[in-house]
């Protein structure tokens, strides 16, 4: 048997893309229910009111006018209000995870549920609503993987603190995970403190008004203090606590042997590499600090940060893994495609989805063995997945037999990571196990489930669940550990 008798199959979802309820039970705004829904071609929008109280929008990655508050305007349509309600279906939707057989589910807790100002006033409400879904995984033998952020700040922290920008967020951050540390320290053993960290710049997902390099790169350090501190303290109030950092992998591939563009890639992926250095190794890469000090980017440290780095190093490093891209310095040739938040260059020997994000199984193989050989730490792939449109057939059945083949290849790949390369690998949560709000695009047409939930873009539907083709065959890959895909 390749995978190991413990691996942990299961699926995984994040809280403003899944939860909904976005006012329900105490629960404080979140920069995400200020952004808009959008598709292929339409942008996904900030709405946000001027220091001079004109009401205006800018693109989701861009930067806000200083002093700019987010807003919730009547006349806009917010995929996070509703989402697929898991507010509402946990039950439901946990009861269908177990059938399937799962060993682990990854969610997200929203900050701004439990300190709905992200500051030290907590909403008990919000803590027995996680303390419920943990319950209902536990009740099945399922074990829940907590992302601590995955992609939101309280609005409050963003409206008077600039978000991650300021160096009091780090606090507020910390505090929020000691009250959830302790709440859950008996019944969660995985975390992973930032959802793709080195995805994390602009207001959207870190509250900051600027998304220029210094700003991004200043609010990163405070990210890095706040997740080395976050890991200290978990292990002091549980020492079984196996705490990780995560990272959005996507290996680039020279796309020649011309050697500039091999160079081009090693370039590429220092990109990610960074944030895996950070916070595994425990100190900023030579490569990066020669890359501040020829852009002009100084980053303001206290004190002390480089030694919390240096031993707040996490256990594991959980990581998304969708597509390749390849890098050569022959631009004019280059056909950009789309991808994930990044656009990527197109690899001729390899296919899209219908989002233009490149089907590369042997990328999952190529990037296990570039993470382990270079870090030596547990791996755990906590995204996969394949975005795709699902017709619904007369008689109600979904035969998305494309995201079988996507999964059977991608799981093959893991398993000859394990047999061949000796890959030290804990687990699996494809992405948006259950349709979800797409992240990037804030459409639902764009689904990744084994169960389909019924809800268009506009925010109409009955929300009934209904299982896949995928979901039964899924149910026997983790029946078998994985031998039969
Ligand atoms: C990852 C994110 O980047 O990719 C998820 O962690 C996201 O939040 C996923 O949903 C898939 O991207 P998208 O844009 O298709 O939803």
């Amino acid at each position: 048997m390749s995978f190991p008798e413990n691996f942990l199959w299961g699926g995984a979802t994040a809280a403003n893309q899944y939860e909904g309820g976005y006012l329900s039970g105490g629960k404080g705004l979140s920069t995400l229910d200020a952004i808009t829904g959008g598709d292929k071609d339409t942008p996904r929008m900030i709405t946000f009111k001027t220091k001079e109280g004109e009401v205006s929008q800018v693109k989701a990655n861009q930067s806000l006018p200083e002093g700019a508050l987010g807003y919730i305007d009547s006349e806009q349509y917010y995929p996070s209000h509703v989402a697929t309600d898991f507010y509402h279906h946990y039950k439901e939707d946990i009861a269908l995870f177990a059938e399937m057989g799962f060993k682990c589910f990854r969610f997200s807790m929203s900050w701004a549920r439990i300190c709905p100002q992200g500051t030290e006033e907590v909403n008990e409400e919000g803590l027995q609503f996680y303390e419920n879904i943990i319950d209902e995984c536990l009740k099945y033998g399922i074990e829940p993987v907590v992302t601590i952020n995955h992609f939101d700040i309280p609005m409050y922290l963003a409206d008077e603190y600039d978000g991650w920008s300021n160096r009091k967020v780090i606090d507020y951050f910390v505090f929020f995970c000691e009250t959830i540390f302790n709440r859950y320290k008996d019944k969660v053993k995985y975390w992973m403190t930032f959802n793709e960290i080195n995805f994390l710049r602009s207001w959207t997902q870190i509250g900051i008004h600027s998304s220029e390099p210094q700003s991004k790169y200043q609010a990163a350090h405070h990210l890095f203090v706040a997740s080395a501190k976050a890991v200290e303290l978990g292990h002091s109030i549980n020492p079984n606590f196996q705490i990780g950092m995560m990272v959005a992998y996507i290996p680039s591939y020279p796309m020649t042997s011309k050697p500039e563009d091999v160079f081009a890639a090693i370039e590429y992926n220092r990109q990610h590499e960074f944030y895996m250095d950070v916070q595994v190794k425990g100190y900023y890469p030579a490569h990066q600090l020669k890359k501040f000090e020829r852009e002009g980017i100084t980053i303001a440290k206290e004190a002390g940060d480089d030694e919390l780095i240096a031993k707040g190093t996490v256990d594991f490093i959980g990581f998304s893994y969708y597509m390749s891209t390849a890098s050569t310095v022959n631009l004019e040739n280059v056909k950009y495609i789309g991808g994930n938040q990044v656009p990527a260059v197109k690899n001729p020997y390899l296919t899209e989805s219908e989002w233009g994000w490149a089907v590369d199984p042997l990328g999952l193989r190529i990037s296990l063995v570039q993470i382990y050989e270079r870090y030596h730490i547990p791996l755990f792939v906590v995204e996969n997945g394949f975005g795709a449109v699902d017709e619904v057939t007369e008689n109600g059945e979904i035969i998305d037999d494309y995201r079988i083949d996507y999964f059977s290849k991608h799981i093959q790949c893991m398993k000859d990571a394990i047999e061949l390369d000796g890959v030290d690998l804990i687990g699996y949560t494809p992405w948006g196990c259950i349709d979800i709000v797409s992240a990037g695009t804030g459409e639902m047409k764009k689904r990744y489930g084994f169960i389909h939930v019924d809800m268009d873009d506009q925010g109409n539907g009955t929300l009934k669940r209904t299982k896949k083709k995928s979901f039964d065959w899924y149910k026997e890959v983790i029946a078998t550990n994985g031998e039969q895909l």
